[in-house]
């Protein structure tokens, strides 16, 4: 069986001594997962150090980055390309409804993120609002975020989830994960659905009791 997936998007909440400060409190108490993997999201300034202390002590976690540049090493000012994250993260969402609607990115720019994760190692992780968000290829995971589900407190039902997900895939190998109001209430629902591949977390996972909660909620 696929392994599932819990990842954490800590958006734009955290300094760099908050990311680390959560990654000391929730590391030391988290089992070996070995059915499920936890991947921390962490804004790109706090990627380093949070490379380094999941590195020196392990935790079982693994990082991954919010976005990639579209472009590759060059004149582009602002931009974090991917050969940067190479060997600092495992993982990068691409393509969240947020970046679609506040920064415009399209499909297209997706396409060209998700180039860019595969010429240096990175998994992406696609994000998708619904059948107008194309998935490339080459992706082997993706997760369906359906954008009135949002931060605004109303989770999609499991089974619905898993239909919708199921759909998405359009019998592709990919696996797809939920996001959007998972709590600790819901999230054994989504984890423990057959076509759902894990769950994403936004601001459920910003405080690290809460974020516990949720683990030991799968028990
Ligand atoms: P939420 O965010 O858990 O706060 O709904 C999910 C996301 O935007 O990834």
């Amino acid at each position: 069986m696929n392994k599932k997936y819990v990842i954490a998007n800590w958006k734009n909440t955290k300094t760099n001594k908050e990311c680390v400060d959560w990654i000391q409190t929730v590391g030391p108490q988290l089992e070996s997962q070995s059915n499920f993997e936890i991947v921390v999201c962490p804004p790109f300034l706090a990627l380093d150090a949070v490379h380094q202390i999941v590195t020196d002590i392990g935790y079982g976690l693994k990082v991954g980055s919010q976005s990639v540049s579209s472009f590759d090493k060059g004149a582009y000012t602002g931009e974090i390309g991917a050969f940067m994250l190479e060997g600092i993260v495992e993982y990068a969402l691409i393509g969240h409804s947020e970046r679609r609607s506040l920064k415009h990115e399209t499909n297209e720019d997706v396409q060209s993120q998700v180039a860019q994760c595969v010429a240096h190692k990175i998994n992406p992780v696609v994000l998708v609002r619904g059948v107008e968000d194309a998935i490339p290829e080459n992706v082997g995971l993706f997760a369906w975020e359906p954008v009135s589900a949002i931060g605004t407190g109303q989770a999609i039902e499991a089974n619905q989830a898993g239909e919708t997900i199921a759909g998405l895939r359009q019998g592709r190998s990919l696996q797809g994960i939920y996001g959007g109001s998972v709590n600790s209430a819901n999230i054994a629902s989504f984890m423990q659905h057959p076509e759902i591949a894990g769950v994403l977390i936004g601001s459920a996972s910003n405080d690290p009791t809460n974020f516990l909660e949720m683990i030991h909620a799968l028990r």
